[in-house]
């Protein structure tokens, strides 16, 4: 059985040959704005860990369904993640110039095609899971899902606390944090879960695993901003306490947040228990989450 690294790749890998295929398609249409494409791509072709992805392939594989299905739905995820970070780093909001060792898209382009590059990347995450090889039945419980984990009670809420954030206590944090990173996260799990066709049960189960490491997820860039490089992490580092950002490093420290961060991998790994040595590779995920350099 392949571990955790080679899961990635492979994840890594069918995502991008679904993403490709499908805005290859698009852009062969008269009507394609080239340069909005040639942005589009910018934005989501030119790397990124593929993390999302992997969860939703990985929990529909856990759940015995077929892997092309879950594939786009995992590439659905990737462009709703694609867009939160275009938009995450404009002038407006993070005003980031790095991302993924790249010029961020408002940079390599302007601030109207981010925005754009943005909004078209929603839209097409909306398309991909609502046609084939998506199982018709499984369509809308999934549009379903997207549209709450992105919305204002998932990650655009959670990126709207992050912006007016001052002086928030350690609930405060932890639920901004649930939103901006961990919805997506939480939901890349849950939809593994549903386009496998798995139980009300197991789906409960994935989704609560995808919730811890979804805070932890956020946990750990929050200590990259600090303790990383810009090399590793393929953007602008030390930003957070520059700008008086709301972390749980920033409120309890670093050693705290270090024991914080175990404490919530081993709960990820402990929700796994019912699925045996089948949930290896999530497990694998999960310590991936807080070991991760970039
Ligand atoms: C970065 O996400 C933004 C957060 C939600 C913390 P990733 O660390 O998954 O970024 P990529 O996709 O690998 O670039
Ligand atoms: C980003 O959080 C969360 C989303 C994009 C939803 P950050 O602002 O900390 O992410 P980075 O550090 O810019 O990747
Ligand atoms: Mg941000
Ligand atoms: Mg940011
Ligand atoms: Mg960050």
């Amino acid at each position: 059985m392949m571990g955790f690294a080679e899961r990635l790749g492979h994840a890594a890998a069918a995502t991008d040959r679904v993403l490709s295929e499908r805005l290859g398609e698009m852009r062969a249409d008269e009507r394609a704005p080239e340069r909005l494409f040639d942005a589009t791509d910018h934005a989501l072709l030119g790397g990124g860990k593929r993390f999302r992805p992997f969860l939703v392939i990985e929990a529909a594989r856990l759940c015995g369904g077929p892997e092309e299905p879950a594939v786009t739905v995992g590439a659905a995820f990737e462009c709703l993640h694609a867009y939160s970070l275009v938009h995450d780093d404009l002038p407006a909001m993070d005003d980031d110039d790095m991302r993924r060792g790249r010029p961020t898209v408002h940079k390599a382009y302007d601030e109207a095609t981010a925005i754009l590059v943005g909004d078209g990347l929603q839209a097409l995450a909306f398309q991909l899971i609502t046609s084939p090889p998506v199982p018709a039945e499984a369509a809308g419980p999934l549009a379903y899902l997207l549209a709450v984990e992105s919305g204002h009670l998932g990650m655009v809420g959670g990126q709207y606390r992050d912006l007016n954030a001052i002086g928030l206590d350690e609930p405060g944090i932890r639920l901004m944090q649930s939103l901006k990173t961990g919805a997506l996260i939480r939901g890349a799990c849950e939809a593994g879960a549903i386009v496998a066709g798995a139980g009300a049960d197991t789906r409960t189960e994935l989704a609560r695993f995808g919730a811890l490491i979804g805070e932890a997820f956020q946990l750990a860039d929050d200590l990259l901003d600090i303790e990383g490089s810009a090399e590793e992490t393929g953007k602008r580092v030390g930003k957070d306490a520059e700008f008086g950002k709301a972390t749980v490093p920033a409120l309890i420290g670093l050693d705290a947040a270090h024991k914080r961060l175990d404490a919530i991998v081993s709960e990820a790994v402990a929700v796994l228990a019912p699925f045996g040595a089948a949930g290896d590779v999530l497990r694998e995920a999960a310590r991936f989450v807080a070991e991760r350099r970039s």
